[in-house]
């Protein structure tokens, strides 16, 4: 989405003036303000989040801050919509910077999905369940809450395949291919036999009829670009040169990589796994390096570093920067809304099915 430039003011802050600018609009806002933050987000973002968490928590959470009026996500952009779909229409939720998108996400459209859709129906007469991963736009979460499907995150996607499987013949898993085949992997397919990719930029999807026919699961052809960076050499390079090192790595990786990692999970998950461990242990992490980089400082008797050493941030959530946190605060502060997130109501009901299906499927 587009965001216009900021205000001079604003685009002029130092560090320490912004930070000092956000405690206080939050300080003026008090209980009408409550600041959500994903693990990604920069440390000069994450200090100010009342609460953390990965989609699946802030999904599930979304509806716990009823006293708060104005709900700023610190995170990118299908968050805010997914938590502006999950609250009343009384809460408005912000998204600090609209150009925090997700590149994963916008790797599937619904006039795509909806061609996929129509071909799979052309060449298969049986039912296919769709699953959308969170990170997808919110039509595209309400063509799956329409067809019967649900969303998924990286924490419940098992049980949210596996209840799939029992609605239908096969599942349609969009955007992310490594997330869906690492699923349907944990649930006992094999990688080749029963699955597809689904390339939408190809007649039926790059496949045969036959292909089509045979599958389980057809993965849509999408990734992340951050996750997509981790290989098994450096699992191989790390294990040779940290003996006894733990590898943990985000599931949005490449099966290769997960099947070589001792440990696969959400970022939740990768925390709270490495807060359990022995002080003194060793972590290879695979994932964003503003939460690695976190990791490390706040559990400085664990050695814990990115298996990639070029480094890869999350260049969208890199864009949740302090002067647009300062600069939404202290608008509202001064009585203006910008940049709320506010999806269509028409859009809203069928992407709240989806949503709440998963809340209630992977309770
Ligand atoms: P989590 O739900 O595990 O936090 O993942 C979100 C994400 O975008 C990872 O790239
Ligand atoms: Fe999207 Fe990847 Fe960034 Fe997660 S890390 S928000 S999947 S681009």
């Amino acid at each position: 989405m587009y965001q216009a430039p900021l205000p001079t003011e604003y685009a002029d802050l130092t560090p320490e003036e912004a930070d000092a600018r956000i405690v206080a609009a939050k300080k003026a806002l008090g209980k009408r303000l409550v600041i959500l933050g994903h693990h990604y987000p920069r440390d000069e973002i994450i200090k100010h989040a009342d609460y953390r968490g990965d989609s699946y928590k802030r999904a599930k959470d979304a509806s716990r801050h009823p006293e708060a009026e104005f709900i700023v996500f610190c995170g990118v952009h299908f968050m805010a919509e997914s938590a502006d779909i999950l609250t009343p229409d009384n809460q408005i939720v912000i998204l600090p910077n609209l150009a925090a998108g997700c590149s994963m996400a916008d790797m599937a459209n619904l006039f795509q999905v909806r061609k996929c859709w129509s071909e799979l129906a052309r060449v298969f007469g049986g039912k296919v369940v769709p699953v959308t991963y969170i990170n997808s736009a919110a039509n595209l979460k309400a063509f799956v809450g329409e067809h019967g499907g649900t969303v998924c995150t990286s924490t419940n996607a098992p049980t949210a395949v596996r209840w799939a499987l029992t609605q239908g013949d096969k599942v349609l898993f969009f955007p992310d291919q490594h997330l869906g085949r690492n699923t349907g992997v944990k649930l006992g397919f094999d990688p080749v036999e029963d699955m597809v990719v689904w390339d939408p930029f190809q007649p039926l999807g790059g496949n045969t009829e036959e292909d089509l026919v045979r599958a389980k699961f057809i993965l849509w052809k999408g990734h992340c670009s951050v996750h997509k960076r981790f290989t098994r050499e450096q699992i191989v390079k790390a294990r040779r040169d940290f003996p006894g090192v733990k590898v943990l790595v985000h599931p949005e990786c490449e099966l290769e990589v997960v099947q070589a990692a001792d440990y696969n999970g959400s970022t939740e998950y990768i925390i709270k796994t490495v807060e359990a461990a022995e002080p003194g242990s060793i972590w290879a992490i695979g994932t964003e390096i503003n939460l690695v980089s976190r990791l490390a400082k706040e559990m400085p008797d664990r050695t814990v570093f990115c298996l990639d050493p070029q480094i890869c941030p999350c260049s969208t959530m890199y864009r949740i920067h302090p002067s647009f946190l300062c600069w939404v605060l202290e608008n509202l502060a001064a009585g203006n809304v910008v940049n709320q997130i506010k999806v269509p109501e028409k859009v809203a009901s069928w992407s709240r099915e989806s949503l709440t299906r998963m809340l209630t499927v992977c309770a």
